[in-house]
C-alpha cells in the first residue's frame, strides 16, 4: 500500500534490523509464537513512522531502529492479546496465535513480548532511555484503557460518538502518535516539534482506526487477512454501527439493536443484514467522511512544524496512502 520509494527504504531497513535479532530460545512454546507473529509481516507502519520521523527531524535512521523495534514488538503483543479478546481466528491471512497454539500460550508469549519491547530501549543513553520509556509506559497503559472500553462497549447499548472516539484514540491512535514522537526524541527534536508530530500521529491514528472499522465490514476477504465481519459478530460499537443507529429508520434501528444483543448460530446472516443497514443508512458515507476529516486534521498540524516542505510532503503522502489502503 505505502509504495513510495522513501517509505520502502525505511521498511527494508527495519526488516533487516528485525532479522538481526532472532528470538529463538528455549522453551520453544514460549518463543515460537513470538517468531511466528512477528514473521507474519503486516504493514510495519509504526516502525516505518518511527524511522521516518527520526530522519525528518535530522536524526539518523540507525539510532531509531531499536525504538522502532520496541514499537513493533509491542504492537504485535497487543495483537496476540487482542485476538484472544476478540475471539479472532485469522491474522495477516494466517491462524491467530491462540488458534494455532492455545489461549495460555497466547497470554504468556504476549507477556514476554511486552517485556522484550522494554528491553529494546536498553542501549540508549540514559536521558534518551528515560524519555523513551516514559512515553512508552504512558502509551501502553492508555492502550489497555482503550482495549477495556472496547470490551465494555460490546455489552452497552448507549455508547456515544465522543466515547467511541476516545476509545479508538486510546486503543490505537496513541501508539501511532508515540511511534512518531519516539523518532523525534531520538533525533533530539525540540519539544514543541515532538509534540506537533505526536498530534499528527494521533489524528492519523484515529483516521486509521476508522478505516480499520470500515475494512472489518467491507474489506475483501481474499486480501484483508482478518475475518471480515468479525466486529459485527462481536457486537463492536464501531463508527459504522453508531452512525447507522443515528441515521437508519426506526425498524432498522430496532433490528440492529436486536442483532447486537445476540450471537446467533448463523453469524454470516447477521453480518449480511447488518452490512446492508450500514450501507442503506448512510453510515458508510459518514465513516468515509470522518476518515477524511481526521486525515485532514493531521495534515493541518504539519503547518506549524519546523521541517522542510519536502519532508511534510512525505508525511502527507503517507497519510493519503493510508486513507486508500485495503489491508
Ligand atoms: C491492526 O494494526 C490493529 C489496529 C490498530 C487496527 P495494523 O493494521 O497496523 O496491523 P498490521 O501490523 O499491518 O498487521
Ligand atoms: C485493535 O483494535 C487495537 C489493539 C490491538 C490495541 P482491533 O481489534 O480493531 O484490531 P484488529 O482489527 O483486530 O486488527
Ligand atoms: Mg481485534
Ligand atoms: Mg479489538
Ligand atoms: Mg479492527
Amino acid at each position: 500500500m505505502i509504495n513510495s520509494k522513501a517509505i520502502e527504504r525505511y521498511r527494508t531497513k527495519f526488516l533487516a534490523h528485525l532479522e538481526q535479532k532472532p528470538i529463538s530460545k528455549e522453551p520453544r512454546n514460549l518463543y515460537e509464537p513470538i517468531s511466528y507473529i512477528l514473521g507474519l509481516g503486516g504493514k510495519r507502519m509504526r516502525p516505518v513512522l518511527t524511522l521516518m520521523t527520526a530522519e525528518l527531524f535530522g536524526g539518523k535512521v540507525e539510532n531509531a531502529l531499536d525504538a522502532a523495534l520496541a514499537i513493533e514488538v509491542f504492537h504485535n503483543f497487543s495483537l496476540v492479546h487482542d485476538d484472544i479478546m476478540d475471539d479472532a481466528p485469522l491474522r495477516r491471512g494466517n491462524a491467530t496465535v491462540h488458534e494455532k497454539w492455545d489461549v495460555n500460550t497466547g497470554i504468556l508469549s504476549g507477556d514476554a513480548m511486552l517485556i522484550y519491547a522494554y528491553q529494546c530501549f536498553e542501549n540508549y543513553p540514559a536521558e534518551t532511555y528515560k524519555a523513551l520509556t516514559k512515553l512508552f509506559s504512558k502509551t501502553a497503559i492508555e492502550v489497555c484503557e482503550g482495549q477495556q472500553y472496547d470490551v465494555d462497549f460490546e455489552t452497552r447499548d448507549d455508547v456515544t460518538i465522543p466515547e467511541y472516539l476516545k476509545m479508538i484514540e486510546y486503543k490505537t491512535a496513541v501508539l501511532v502518535a508515540a511511534a512518531m514522537q519516539m523518532g523525534a526524541i531520538v533525533a533530539g527534536a525540540k519539544t514543541e516539534d515532538a509534540n506537533s508530530i505526536y498530534e499528527f500521529g494521533r489524528n492519523l491514528g484515529i483516521a486509521f482506526q476508522l478505516q480499520d472499522d470500515y475494512l472489518d465490514a467491507f474489506g475483501d476477504p481474499k486480501t484483508f487477512g482478518k475475518q471480515v465481519g468479525g466486529d459485527i459478530m462481536e457486537n463492536k460499537k464501531t463508527f459504522l454501527f453508531l452512525k447507522a443507529m443515528e441515521f437508519a429508520p426506526s425498524d432498522d434501528r430496532e433490528g440492529l439493536m436486536h442483532l447486537y444483543s445476540i450471537q446467533p448460530d448463523d453469524a454470516m446472516a447477521k453480518v449480511d443484514t447488518v452490512k446492508a443497514i450500514f450501507m442503506e443508512s448512510g453510515a458508510v458515507e459518514a465513516t468515509k467522511k470522518e476518515i477524511e476529516n481526521y486525515t485532514n486534521k493531521a495534515f493541518s498540524t504539519l503547518e506549524g512544524l519546523n521541517i522542510p516542505d519536502e519532508n511534510k510532503a512525505l508525511l502527507k503522502e503517507f497519510g493519503e496512502n493510508l486513507m486508500r489502503r485495503t489491508v
